[in-house]
């Protein structure tokens, strides 16, 4: 980093520099190629998660010498890529996840995608990926739904998934910030995540031995790095008899996040406050979009005490001997919400009574962003594709 004191911080913010607008990302310069075979669609109700992959997606190259190309819009193919990629040896590159819906008028929403924007954009300086207009991605990506609005399934319990990727190109294998990268955007059907009108309730493997996040890392940060590096920890909850991992960070055992979900606690508080609660974002936690969607409408509902606070496992055993807890679940865009039945931890089950308390708080708040996302209730959080 020894030549990063002047020009590094203007390249790293990307186009937020005052450099030349030359190779900016603009919507306008979209190339278009639409594919001339079609791919038959699949039944939205019995598709696998990211298996089935729509007819076109977007390609937008980065060079530091040249900054961004025209974007492409061009069937859906296969990469070419040098085998020497950064993203392929030191994981420099990072995800979005989202969604569109097909609503009751027959109008095609996205929820909330400015905050993808947001987020993804966050990644990259994080990576030392190549900043980017997020106004003009966004706009590439809806003229790719457009192109293939057909694949947004006609049901109101399934979605069309968008998946932004951004990796580094960088042909060598030296670690360093890459000078060229390249955004891809595919897009997958997928169908409702719960089976029926019931919520089901997951449980959790508790182990302090494996850590998620720290302070100072990436966790606050869709990067692919976070996930590939859970999935020993993941095989090691199903081989104990659970679904999920629950991850705890430090010496008291901090509740944090669920699987690839933040966390909430609905339950009766140690001052006897009625309390809706989920750890705060200092460096350890993903910003999830449906977090900070819940956060917003608690606080709109004004009906209990709403906070962003820490959480130990101590605090939990102590509220569940004392039956102060009302529901726990998860959050995230797949499921929307995510109750949490069982958690096993130090070779003792606790159970979490959400279920025999009716899932009430998570059923409501999944009713209301079912309702804005399927647009049975207007909001500003959706934008329809015109
Ligand atoms: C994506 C993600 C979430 C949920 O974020 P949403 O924007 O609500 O989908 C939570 N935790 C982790 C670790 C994630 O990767
Ligand atoms: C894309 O790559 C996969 C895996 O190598 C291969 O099976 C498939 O045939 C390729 N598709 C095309 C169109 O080349
Ligand atoms: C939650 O359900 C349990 C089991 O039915 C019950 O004993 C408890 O009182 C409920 N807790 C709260 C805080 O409502």
């Amino acid at each position: 980093f020894k030549d990063c004191n002047n020009g590094c911080l203007e390249e790293c913010m990307g186009e937020a520099g005052s450099k030349p607008v030359m190779g900016t990302l603009k919507a306008k310069d979209l190339i278009i190629t639409p594919a001339t075979i079609l791919k038959e669609k699949p039944d939205p109700n019995t598709v696998v998660f990211g298996t089935v992959f729509t007819d076109h997606m977007l390609t937008i190259e980065w060079s530091s010498e040249f900054g961004w190309e025209k974007p492409h819009i061009k069937p859906f193919q296969n990469l070419s890529l040098h085998p020497a990629s950064s993203a392929l040896h030191y994981a420099v590159e990072l995800f979005e996840g989202m969604k569109a819906f097909r609503d009751v008028d027959n109008k095609i929403r996205l929820f909330r995608p400015n905050l993808n924007m947001d987020r993804m954009h966050r990644s990259a300086l994080r990576a030392t990926l190549p900043g980017f207009d997020k106004e003009e991605l966004m706009e590439c990506i809806l003229q790719l739904v457009k192109l293939d609005q057909e694949w947004v399934p006609y049901s109101t319990s399934a979605s069309l998934y968008i998946r932004p990727t951004l990796i580094g190109t960088e042909p060598s294998l030296g670690v360093k910030k890459p000078t060229k990268a390249m955004i891809f955007v595919i897009l997958s059907p997928v169908g409702s995540y719960f089976s029926k009108e019931t919520l089901n309730p997951v449980s959790l493997w508790a182990n302090p031995k494996f850590v998620r996040a720290w302070k100072g890392g990436t966790g606050d940060c869709k990067m692919g790095g976070n996930y590939g590096s859970s999935l020993f920890a993941q095989c090691e909850a199903v081989e104990n008899g659970c679904q999920q991992v629950l991850w705890l960070h430090g010496e008291d055992n901090q509740i944090t996040e669920v699987g690839t979900m933040n966390l909430f606690l609905y339950w009766i508080n140690e001052d006897g406050e009625e309390e809706l609660a989920t750890p705060p974002l200092d460096g350890i936690i993903l910003p999830g979009v449906t977090r900070q969607s819940i956060l917003d409408l608690a606080r709109k509902w004004g009906e209990f005490k709403v906070s962003e606070r820490y959480l130990t496992m101590g605090d939990l055993t102590t509220a569940l001997e004392q039956n102060r807890v009302k529901e726990m679940f998860g959050s995230g865009t797949a499921c929307i919400v995510c109750p949490v039945s069982d958690i096993l931890f130090k070779g003792e089950t606790l159970h979490i009574p959400s279920v025999e308390n009716g899932t009430k708080l998570a059923t409501r708040i999944l009713d209301k962003l079912t309702d804005i996302q399927y647009g049975r209730e207007e909001s500003d959080w959706t934008i329809i594709l015109s």
